[in-house]
């Protein structure tokens, strides 16, 4: 088992994230962590009918959420708190949450609201959730004015990942975790973590056993973009400076999810597409060389993402300025400057930097 820990500078206490394979496991390693005190499990739907037999949870301390991002909503906030109030959980109690993204994002906001806050485990079981929605702190429900505006920071007390959930996870999904760690190749030089990974060349070399979902191989990806991660929010985590560059491709990305309704591409094949656009950005204000553009293409090649279909820019860049991070001005980018290293510019309609 390989054992991280993420120190967050305005928190005392640091918290342990778990990677594993055996999800045998799973229920002694979690009730050893919460030493006896109550706690509620939201779990996907998904995972539920997959996974419920083997994960033998008392049937009165699950929730299961429907999958899909619209179940991240108020309704379903309300009931996970009546059944929180129901089960008489204290703070010193527990959520844990099993599932993708969508699942740690309301549980997470539940246990930071729940009596202003009780301690919460994350268990993500999609690739997507175990690099990026886990680990961080960042837990939110949607609103019918957009996606993640009902939120907070809030980190969770432990982080447990068995790479044993990503078996059943159809590779479109699985891809589009894939879209996250490939945006982790471009960007570890300016995450500042003191070793280097040199994860691009780890995607060139294990590109095939990465898809044949190695279990070696993904325990090793999977620690190296939650070291990165955990190296850029140990340093900024309310997002003011240095976190935003974890939004690299996401800009334009979130610009296309909004414009197709969440449906018809994954986040992953959005955050590629906004990869793609960073890097022609960049080409365009003589940030990067083409050597370094054609490179890139060879590097997400390997990994056959879905083609998204292209946008004009009058229809995407009015909604890349209403995005959290924008201004009615301009549009802040974060851009390939270098090998695996990226830069904030902010960029006006004609997309020049300024
Ligand atoms: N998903 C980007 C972040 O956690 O900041």
């Amino acid at each position: 088992m390989i054992k991280l820990e993420v120190k967050i500078e305005e928190k005392s206490n640091s918290y342990p994230i778990f990677i594993d394979c055996n999800l045998s496991n799973l229920k002694s390693e979690i009730f050893d962590f919460i030493n006896g005190k109550n706690c509620i499990f939201v779990i996907s739907e998904k995972i539920y009918n997959l996974y419920g037999k083997i994960l033998d949870l008392k049937k009165e301390t699950v929730f299961i959420l429907k999958d899909g991002e619209n179940q991240k909503n108020f309704k379903n906030y309300k009931k996970i708190i009546d059944f929180c109030l129901n089960k008489k959980l204290t703070r010193d109690d527990f959520i844990i949450a099993i599932g993708g993204g969508v699942v740690g994002d309301i549980a997470g906001f539940v246990a930071s609201t729940y009596m202003r806050g009780l301690n919460f485990i994350q268990v993500p079981t999609t690739l997507l959730a175990c690099v990026d929605s886990s680990v961080g702190g960042k837990t939110a429900i949607n609103s019918p004015f957009g996606k993640n505006l009902i939120g907070s920071f809030y980190q969770p007390n432990a982080v447990f990942i068995y790479t044993d959930f990503l078996k059943t996870l159809d590779i479109r999904n699985f891809k589009s975790g894939l879209g996250e760690v490939v945006k982790y190749a471009f960007i570890e030089k300016s995450c500042c973590f003191e070793e280097d990974f040199n994860l691009i060349n780890f995607l060139e070399t294990n590109n095939k056993k990465i898809i044949e979902k190695d279990t070696y191989t993904l325990s090793e990806l999977i620690k190296i973009c939650i070291l990165l991660k955990i190296s850029v929010v140990q340093k900024d985590e309310k997002e003011s400076g240095l976190r935003r560059i974890l939004n690299f491709g996401h800009t334009y990305g979130h610009a296309i999810e909004k414009i197709t309704k969440y449906k018809k591409y994954t986040h992953g094949e959005c955050v590629i597409e906004g990869i793609y656009f960073a890097f022609d950005l960049a080409l365009k204000n003589n940030l990067i060389d083409k050597n370094y553009m054609f490179f890139m293409q060879d590097i997400l090649k390997k990994f056959d993402f879905k083609k998204v279909q292209k946008f004009k820019l009058d229809k995407i860049m009015p909604i890349m300025k209403m995005d959290k991070k924008a201004s009615s001005d301009f549009v802040r980018f974060i851009l390939p400057t270098d090998y695996s290293t990226v830069k904030e510019f902010r960029v006006n309609d004609l997309l020049t930097i300024f």
